[in-house]
């Protein structure tokens, strides 16, 4: 059975300030069939691209980044936000859509030299985010083999500012 996965996002209006359409994926999470297909396409997507580990942004990037490690075997790297990690770590400095300046680490010796990492999240809106994660990554010597989201927001124009740090494979379930 396919669903379509636009019936799983739940969109709330001046949400968290005014202006802002909020696409929240709860409904999809909650679903299993829903849930199963989003991480699925994205391992579909993954499976040519040589891929070593996952990486994904907190929080809502780990939903999507666990499951498509464990469904491909391979290890997830979280990109936490500023301060919670507790070994030596390499870290970025980005802007949100809302919400001001935020900064995520990745632990040193979670990526060697070489590898290549798959960059999800649930969303990709300004691409800060994204660009954060793969400037550590790429910091660290890892080599970014693709980026993928469930949903992107084509206004923001985020896709650009990602292929503006360097062209890679590209995916988004969703365009909002
Ligand atoms: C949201 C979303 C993406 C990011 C996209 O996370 O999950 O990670 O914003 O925005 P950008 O493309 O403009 O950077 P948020 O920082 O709100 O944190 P959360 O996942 O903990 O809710
Ligand atoms: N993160 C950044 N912008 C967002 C939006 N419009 N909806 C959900 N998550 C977001």
């Amino acid at each position: 059975m396919t669903v379509d996965l636009h019936d799983f996002v739940a969109t709330v209006e001046d949400y968290p300030e005014p202006g802002v359409s909020f696409r929240d994926i709860s409904p999809l999470m909650g679903d299993g069939v829903a849930y199963k297909q989003a991480v699925d396409a994205i391992a579909d997507f993954a499976k040519n691209l040589n891929v070593d580990l996952i990486a994904g942004p907190e929080s809502r990037g780990f939903i999507v980044g666990s499951p498509l490690a464990y469904a491909m075997n391979i290890g997830f790297v979280p990109a936490r936000k500023g301060g919670k990690l507790p070994r030596e770590a390499v870290s970025a400095s980005y802007t949100l859509e809302y919400g001001g300046v935020n900064e995520l680490e990745i632990h040193k010796d979670a990526i060697k030299p070489g590898q290549r990492v798959l960059i999800v999240d649930d969303l990709l809106a300004t691409g800060g985010t994204i660009n954060a994660t793969r400037e550590i990554i790429e910091k660290l010597g890892g080599i970014v083999a693709g980026v993928a989201f469930i949903i992107e927001l084509e206004n923001l124009q985020g896709r650009e500012k990602i292929m503006e740090a360097g062209e890679v494979p590209f995916l988004a379930l969703m365009e909002y």
